[in-house]
């Protein structure tokens, strides 16, 4: 319950409980962290983590949460390597990012080689949804050690044409490390489950994906 997710924790039991049914045993969630909408800082997300796990417990559902960020690449979080201060990641050392969804950032690939020089793995947000990240781009940030998690939803055609056949096309070619829900609310819940009857989320399934590292 932050940001753009649910609206109640009403609804984050409902979002909880729809994930242990479908066999969910652990959650990571990753709040956005992007100075102009969504100012969240480390020490919010942490707070209601722990008010989300005691309402699990409460409600005895076996999920074990997590919580890292999904930061959006500008000026402050390139300041932020500069002065070494602790990002939020998740499992070993995963830094989850996106950039601008108009065009490819200046700092992309100076922000790659900060970032891994700190000993950040990086992990690229949602690759498909970039039309201006051409294959051969996506291929040269792969080479540079970036990794690459697809939405589930993109499965089901929730963010259009271009993002599906995106995502199928790094899916077939085995280039998707990491799947992601991108669940922000009950209304999602629905394109998931179609997302998962698809046949590229059964064959990204039998990815080595690295979402099994992390149980
Ligand atoms: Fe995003």
């Amino acid at each position: 319950m932050l940001d753009d997710g649910a609206r109640s924790w009403e609804e984050s039991l409902q979002l909880a409980n729809a994930f242990h049914a479908w066999g969910y045993e652990k959650l990571i969630v990753t709040p956005h962290i992007h100075p102009d909408f969504y100012p969240n800082t480390p020490v919010d997300i942490h707070t209601r983590l722990a008010e989300w796990a005691q309402l699990l417990h409460d409600h005895a559902i076996p999920l074990r949460v997590e919580a890292a960020a999904e930061y959006f690449l500008n000026e402050q979080i390139s300041e932020s390597l500069e002065q070494n201060v602790p990002l939020l990641t998740f499992g070993k050392r995963y830094l989850l990012f996106e950039i601008s969804h108009l065009q490819e950032p200046l700092s992309l690939k100076d922000f790659i080689f900060k970032a891994s020089t700190l000993g950040y793995q990086l992990v690229l947000a949602h690759p498909e949804r970039y039309e201006f990240l051409s294959a051969e781009k996506l291929d040269d940030l792969r080479h540079r050690g970036v990794l690459l998690q697809v939405n589930t939803m993109s499965l089901a055609g929730y963010y259009g044409k271009f993002a599906q056949k995106r995502a199928e096309y790094l899916i077939d070619r085995g280039y998707v490390s990491w799947l992601g829900t991108d669940c922000h609310h009950v209304e999602h819940l629905p394109v998931i489950q179609k997302a998962r009857a698809s046949k590229h989320y059964r064959k990204a399934l039998s990815l080595p994906l690295l979402n099994h590292s992390l149980l």
